[in-house]
């Protein structure tokens, strides 16, 4: 094993006591949540708010999510709260949604951006809400280097950051994806960023018609022809590990052509596939596989995979090809489709 993979299975998890002490004296803190891991501040400490975009070499025009343990907290920072946002919140948190109000003037610009909105969220995760609950609002990103995938384990976030920030260890993020971004001003509600809860589902509860058509086209879009100026974050290269990502439709055949120093890593999910690269990877020790027997699985395990491939100097990442149904389906696309592009 190399050292690198040595140090990947170190933990250096703090107590959630010792957490919300570091986060009151101004200290930067990762902490878990059910989608990724976040890195948090106090937004009573503008100089640790300023000190994540440093930490992740963030854009400074990229703002970030206010988390809060209930709504009640978090109502103080937004402007507009309507029965559409109440019915969702009541559904919805604690839970992957995160929504995008106006803002009001007692939020720090550095947590916004500058923006007059705000983004905000309750999360699902035991530990962050026991923290959130002494702490009060955190605002937070994904707790990952700007550019690569998001961490969905506390040793993903010692990758990225070594001894420079602390973790709550609060194990594999039970969904893996980030949260469902929905700008949510007026009556005007549109998915800014694709996730497991759908503008179905929010139409269900809350009765509004979001548009979904920038979460569903996104996909087969370019960074550079991204069309989504409503949030900044979209427009910046995500989740992307260092090797080469592509689908494969192994119905055509077109299976590439792999010279001896080429290592490949495979992620299937038929069960077809399956068996077929198991075969393949007997017969050539640079062919790695993963597989994972539902779609839900694949976006819980996707970003770990991503980066384990960039450990073991991965060239190739073939992703089986699916047709997406479900919003975490096209979850996934929207996520891969960016690793790809
Ligand atoms: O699941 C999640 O959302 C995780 C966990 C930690 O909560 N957080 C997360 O944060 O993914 P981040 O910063 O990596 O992504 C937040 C996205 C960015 O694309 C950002 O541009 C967008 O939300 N965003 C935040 N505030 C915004 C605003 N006021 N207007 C438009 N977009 C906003
Ligand atoms: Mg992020």
């Amino acid at each position: 094993m190399s050292q690198l993979n040595g140090a990947h299975d170190m933990s250096h998890g703090i107590s959630t006591h010792e957490a919300v002490q570091r986060l009151r004296d101004g200290e930067v803190v990762a902490i878990p949540t059910e989608t990724v891991y976040g890195l948090a501040a106090s937004i009573e400490h503008p100089e640790a708010l300023t000190s994540i975009y440093t930490l992740k070499g963030r854009p400074k025009d990229n703002p970030m999510i206010l988390h809060g343990a209930s709504i009640e907290q978090l109502l103080p920072f937004v402007e507009g709260w309507s029965d559409v946002h109440q019915a969702c919140a009541d559904a919805f948190w604690p839970g992957p949604l995160t929504l995008i109000l106006r803002a009001s003037e007692r939020i720090p610009s550095v947590v916004t951006a500058g923006l007059d909105t705000v983004a905000i969220r309750v999360p699902n995760h035991p530990l962050a809400l026991e923290i959130l609950e002494q702490t009060g609002p955190l605002a937070a990103p994904s707790a990952n280097l700007s550019g690569k995938p998001s961490a969905t384990k506390a040793s993903h976030v010692n990758d990225d950051f070594g001894d420079a920030v602390a973790v709550v260890d609060g194990d594999q993020a039970s969904i893996g994806l980030e949260s469902t971004v929905v700008w949510a001003v007026e009556d005007t509600w549109r998915i800014l960023r694709p996730g497991l809860i759908g503008a179905e589902e929010i139409d269900q509860v809350a009765n509004i018609t979001v548009d979904d058509t920038s979460a569903r086209v996104e996909a087969t879009q370019s960074e550079e022809t991204d069309q989504t100026p409503l949030s900044p974050g979209t427009k910046y290269r995500h989740y992307t590990p260092k090797a080469k990502v592509l689908w494969l439709d192994m119905k055509q055949h077109t299976k590439p052509e792999f010279t001896n120093t080429t290592s490949i890593l495979f992620i299937t999910n038929s069960e077809q596939n399956h068996s077929e690269i198991e075969t393949l990877k007997r017969k050539n020790n640079a062919v790695h596989h993963h597989h994972a027997s539902t779609l839900d699985l694949l976006a819980k395990q996707l970003y770990d995979w991503f980066r384990s491939a960039d450990r073991q100097d991965i060239d190739i990442i073939l992703i089986e090809q699916f047709k997406p149904v479900t919003p975490t389906d096209f979850t996934l696309v929207n996520r891969i489709t960016r690793a790809i592009n």
